[in-house]
């Protein structure tokens, strides 16, 4: 072992040896928590310098013991380890070194990982695989966040970390695309707060979904979440439905009603489609915001709530405000915290993620054998530009799913509308095997697929597309035309497949 190793890891006891360095002092600490030897190698080789000091655990319980031993100022923590997850070590880190900052490092990009670990105070996360110069500045970076924090806390005599309680997290986001990390990143960072949160996107984007995801992470997580639809209540009665009415109030209100506001106390009221919201029912909205209290319909007294508002539309509230039709001041008191989710197609990548998260949960619902999709087919929803976003795929691989007769989701399957405006035909009307269009379809899929090798979920379908050609050259004992027919795969790609999955025919 070389003696500019600072640390000596005597794995199979868990004990370890601090060599004596020159320039200790001065050096600041790194800590690389990391199963994966090579990682940790090759992180130690990117940022071993005269000013840091790099140290290797290679579990999250080694790490704690080398973290308090040697007082890293900045982390990076590995997510998935044996033995304690990077979460869990990051939670214990928090509270024994409130001024180290931490960097999860993930595989894979999973919703919870990131908003769990922005919400249990790491500084930032990056995903794997990442390149030197991203983990070089983000270390930089996290470095200088440390020092800032440990004049501040020297200068106050106190601790600056915030903790929030383990809560349960259930999952059913899905992104690892850029914009959706950045907006796990915000709920993380303001769930635990009552901020005011608008969100907005396109329809079908996943703002209901978010909304209760924002609760979820809070500190009002077990109290009442009451989602209003706005657009759905008539006029006249969303006032009564808000703030409830007193007996008498109106013709009909034969007793007295607590609305959503007074029943949802201490929790969290998700006005959905504000933009379709009254301009009277707006400045009650308005006054509840501000004051807290409310009244009810033919009431006069005023009642407290203490209740988080979150607001959802697909409207273009900057031109309603212009317009008049929305009030500015309650635009302003909403949009304190604004989540903007992107369109489907400005997250492409996150196509196959999706599709096999729908294909799990409805295999799990209908309790019926999990379908997959065919890489061909899969090609196609990644070329379709989604006016609908997740919505629209959601029923449409429900649909297919049904339509499906094998056990996966071929591109026959797919309504042509969806195919054709992908620009890629049915195999059916090119059968011809070896005809120039045919290649040029077969290359251009391999492009996409290629494409798709690249993403996190490639293992699965990879995997998945192997069992599907194995299953049917069995079927077909071997007939190539017969089996690239029920793969919905032309036969020169499915001869590609076969070389590259390295299958006997
Ligand atoms: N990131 C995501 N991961 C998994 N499912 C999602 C995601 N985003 C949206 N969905 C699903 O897509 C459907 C539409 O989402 P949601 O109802 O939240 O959209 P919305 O933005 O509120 O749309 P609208 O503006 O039409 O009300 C839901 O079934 C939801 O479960
Ligand atoms: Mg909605």
């Amino acid at each position: 072992m070389s003696t500019d190793d600072a640390l000596l890891l005597d794995q199979r006891a868990g004990k370890y040896t601090v060599q004596a360095m020159k320039d200790l002092q001065k050096q600041a600490v790194i800590l690389v928590i990391d199963d994966d030897a090579d990682l940790r190698y090759s992180l130690k080789r990117v940022l071993s310098s005269k000013e840091y000091r790099v140290l290797e655990a290679e579990s999250g319980e080694v790490g704690l013991k080398v973290a308090a031993a040697e007082k890293p100022q900045v982390i990076l923590l590995d997510n998935r380890m044996p033995g304690m997850t990077g979460i869990e070590t990051l939670q214990h880190l928090r509270g024994e070194h409130p001024n180290a900052m931490i960097i999860l490092m993930t595989a894979f990009g999973t919703t919870q990982t990131t908003i769990e670990a922005m919400k249990f105070g790491a500084f930032d996360y990056i995903m794997k695989p990442f390149d030197p110069k991203q983990i070089m500045g983000l270390t930089a970076a996290a470095l200088a966040a440390s020092s800032d924090l440990d004049k501040a806390s020297a200068s106050m005599g106190g601790d600056a970390g915030s903790q929030v309680s383990a809560e349960d997290l259930e999952g059913g986001i899905i992104g690892s695309s850029k914009p959706m990390q950045a907006v796990f990143k915000t709920i993380g960072q303001v769930a635990a707060s009552d901020a005011t949160v608008m969100i907005t996107g396109e329809s079908g984007t996943g703002k209901e979904l978010i909304a209760r995801a924002i609760h979820r992470n809070s500190l009002r997580s077990n109290k009442p979440y009451i989602a209003v639809n706005c657009a759905a209540i008539a006029e006249n009665l969303i006032e009564s439905e808000l703030f409830g009415h007193e007996k008498g109030a109106f013709t009909g209100a034969t007793q007295q009603h607590l609305g959503k506001f007074e029943r949802c106390d201490g929790g969290t009221i998700f006005l959905d489609e504000i933009g379709d919201m009254a301009l009277a029912t707006q400045t009650k909205i308005l006054r509840a915001l501000q004051e807290g209290e409310i009244q009810r319909v033919g009431g006069s007294e005023t009642i407290k709530v203490d209740v988080r508002m979150l607001a959802a539309t697909n409207k273009p509230l900057e031109e309603m405000v212009e317009e008049k039709t929305f009030r500015e001041d309650l635009y302003y008191r909403l949009n304190v915290v604004r989540v903007p989710l992107p369109a489907l197609r400005e997250r492409m990548e996150d196509v196959p993620s999706l599709v096999d998260f729908m294909l799990k949960r409805l295999a799990r619902d209908s309790k019926a054998e999990l379908k997959h999709i065919s890489p061909e087919a899969l090609a196609v929803l990644q070329a379709y530009d989604w006016p609908g976003n997740v919505r629209e795929l959601e029923n449409l691989i429900y649909r297919s799913a049904v339509m499906a007769q094998g056990e996966a989701i071929l591109l026959k399957d797919l309504p042509e509308e969806v195919v054709e405006a992908a620009g890629l035909e049915p195999s059916e009307q090119a059968e011809e095997a070896g005809s120039v269009e045919l290649r040029e379809r077969g290359d251009a899929l391999d492009a996409a697929y290629a494409q798709l090798r690249g993403e996190t979920e490639v293992d699965l379908l990879h995997a998945a597309e192997r069992a599907m050609i194995a299953r049917a050259l069995q079927e077909t004992e071997g007939e190539l035309g017969a089996a690239a027919a029920i793969l919905g795969m032309t036969r020169p790609t499915l001869r590609k497949r076969i070389e590259q999955h390295s299958l006997n025919t």
